[in-house]
């Protein structure tokens, strides 16, 4: 097979950015698309202030943010895909979104052998795949925030996912200098099924007033070596983003440790995300 130069990413937050990003600094060419134009310039601006980030602490140059910058272009047709060998996609964490972003790449790339890979936290890959007319090409590859920074990558083959797909998958991972595991096709796979309870349960001390933020992201820094507690790290996530993701973990498994915590529900109603703008369990400068 071909090896990868040409790779798609559909949404342009957080992860998409980085996703992008990174496979731009490794030498590929990157179409991203976002759904409006706004959502593009929003897209390109992240992307710029990380490599320009990346300049001022002496991990690139100039010059090679020039280049990885020059391979990113940018689009908000799905039919601008059609080219690409690789799609992964990074649109928000909602199963219907997710489906229909993933049957118009399907059509976008009907002609070819391209891989469409879903970047999910939590949703099954199976019921995504087969949404598709190339369920066997459709597979999960999850990334981590900072994008940039975590070296690892789950990779998800569902029931019918091929060899082929999970073995190109993993050489895309290598490609772009992350480390692959391969994880099961079950809500959470390996990290998130961790993660998650361990987050909500500090969500849960806050709540029940047992202990404050600080306090315990303290315990957790200084007593166990993490390099964020969880309300700083659910802060970076984005308090919507873990929410969704135990929804679909709670859904499946009905264990209550998975169930977002009330007070979570009310900081996301509230519009209290995290880090992305500006509060959350901490406030950040814009
Ligand atoms: N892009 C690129 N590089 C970044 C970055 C970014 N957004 N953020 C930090 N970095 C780099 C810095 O350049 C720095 O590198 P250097 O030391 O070689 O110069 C290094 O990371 C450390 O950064 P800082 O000194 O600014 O800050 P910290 O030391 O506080 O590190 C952190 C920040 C990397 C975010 C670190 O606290 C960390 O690793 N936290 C845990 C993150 C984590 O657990 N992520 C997984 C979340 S779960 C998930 O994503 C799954 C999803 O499904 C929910």
């Amino acid at each position: 097979m071909e090896p990868i130069t040409r790779l798609g990413v559909v949404g342009c937050g957080l992860m998409g950015s980085g996703i992008a990003e990174v496979a731009a600094r490794h030498g590929l060419g990157v179409r991203v698309a976002e759904a409006t134009p706004d959502a593009v310039a929003a897209g390109r601006r992240r992307i710029t202030a990380s490599l320009d980030r990346g300049v001022r602490r002496g991990k690139l140059t100039e010059e090679q943010r020039d280049q990885a910058l020059a391979r990113i272009s940018f689009t908000h047709d799905l039919s601008e895909m059609a080219d690409r060998q690789f799609v992964v996609e990074a649109v928000a964490e909602n199963r219907d979104i997710k489906t229909d972003v993933l049957r118009a790449l399907d059509k976008a790339v009907e002609d070819s052998e391209a891989v469409l890979a879903t970047n999910t936290s939590s949703i099954p890959i199976v019921d995504l795949a087969v949404a598709t007319e190339r369920p066997g090409r459709v597979i999960g590859m999850h990334f981590f925030n900072p994008v940039p920074v975590q070296r690892l990558v789950e990779v998800i083959p569902a029931l019918i996912t091929s060899p082929a797909t999970v073995q190109r998958t993993r050489d895309f991972a290598e490609l772009l200098g992350k480390q692959a595991i391969q994880a099961p096709d079950r809500s959470g796979f390996v990290v998130n099924a961790l993660l998650v309870p361990y987050l909500l349960s500090a969500v849960r001390m806050v709540e029940s007033g047992a202990a404050r933020p600080d306090d315990i992201d303290q315990g957790m820094e200084l007593g166990c070596a993490h390099p964020m507690g969880p309300l700083r790290l659910l802060d970076l996530i984005g308090l919507d983003t873990a929410q969704a993701v135990a929804e679909s973990m709670y859904e499946e498994f009905k264990e209550p440790l998975y169930a977002p915590p009330a007070l979570l529900r009310r900081m996301v109603a509230a519009g209290h995300l995290g880090r992305k703008n500006g509060r959350g369990f901490y406030i950040y400068d814009a």
